[in-house]
């Protein structure tokens, strides 16, 4: 069968990349399942990163075709991370704990973090392999600071809090920023709370002062494109659950919204150039899809 050059590319990298845990690295090989579409690379296409692969494109091919505005509400998504990173590190906290943190997308968190204040550490999590085998680019920060990885799902919160990269790196009895962006709408709650749950597990086992960062997909503005998106995924193994602006709110119950409370992720605190008036791009509600909102625990 002749190759086209993205699907050598693809052939190419594959090769390249170390298999996560395999023999080269002294563990159990783990598929990395470049065949199948995955949430991590299909986001990272979107943001015009490079690690992602035929499938993903394929998948994210389909996606555009439906919802035309992914990749601006992928940017958009990202930028809402660099604002609430730098809000909360101008506030004073120095502790991060980014679950569902993708792939190494500069700036990272720690970039961001570190820039206000070299001193912060920061522990990533992710469930997808592929995230851990790029997850060098996570762990280059400051001298005085620290970063982590810790290869694990959100449905699993005591592993994560229990990780020996996290109790190594973060102190839980000090304020941390737990960021959960983009993440909630892959867990579906299948007749239980289970997103709930999972997240006030993360909140309760954090001290006063801590802050939970969130955006989460919706279909409240956007109901028929993001019917098709939830199949599309689906093809692709992966179940997505949009919930509405209550059932976003609820994630926050017993915290303290900073201001402007819940909005649309471009709508925090948009960064305004000097002397104007309004944000200098205009996107609509429908193509940010995405509640955005941070909170701090009295
Ligand atoms: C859309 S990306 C968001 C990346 C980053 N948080 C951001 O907002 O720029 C979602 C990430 O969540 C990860 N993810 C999905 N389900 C997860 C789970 N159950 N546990 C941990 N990570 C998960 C995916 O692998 C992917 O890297």
């Amino acid at each position: 069968m002749r190759e086209d050059g993205r699907t050598r590319e693809d052939r190419r990298r594959r090769e390249d990349l170390p298999t996560c845990g395999d023999a080269r690295m002294g563990g159990p090989v783990v598929d990395l399942q470049l065949d199948r579409a995955h949430s991590s690379r299909i986001y990272d296409y979107f943001l015009g990163g490079r690690t992602n692969f035929l499938a993903d494109r394929v998948a994210a091919a389909r996606v555009l075709r439906v919802f035309p505005a992914a990749q601006t509400a992928a940017r958009i998504n990202r930028a809402f991370m660099h604002r609430t990173t730098r809000v909360l590190a101008a506030a004073g906290l120095r502790q991060f704990l980014d679950i569902g943190t993708g792939l190494p997308t500069s700036p990272n968190l720690h970039d961001i973090a570190q820039g206000v204040a070299p001193d912060a550490r920061v522990v990533y999590t992710d469930n997808d392999p592929i995230v851990l085998a790029h997850a060098a680019a996570l762990l280059r920060g400051t001298p005085e600071g620290r970063t982590a990885y810790v290869q694990a799902d959100v449905t699993e919160p005591d592993g994560i809090l229990t990780a020996p990269q996290l109790l190594g790196t973060l102190d839980l009895s000090r304020p941390v920023a737990l960021s959960l962006n983009a993440l909630m709408h892959f867990v579906t709650d299948d007749g239980e709370d289970r997103a709930h749950t999972v997240v006030e597990a993360l909140k309760s086992a954090l001290p006063s002062g801590s802050a939970l960062v969130m955006t989460h997909a919706t279909a409240d503005f956007a109901p028929a494109a993001m019917r098709q998106i939830t199949r599309i995924y689906a093809d692709a193994g992966t179940v997505l659950q949009f919930r509405p602006r209550a059932t976003f709110l609820r994630f926050f119950d017993g915290w303290e919204l900073l201001e402007p409370g819940v909005t649309l992720s471009h709508q925090w605190r948009p960064d305004r150039p000097e002397g104007a008036t309004r944000a200098t791009h205009h996107v609509i509600d429908a193509e940010a899809s995405c509640y955005a909102a941070v909170a701090r625990k009295p």
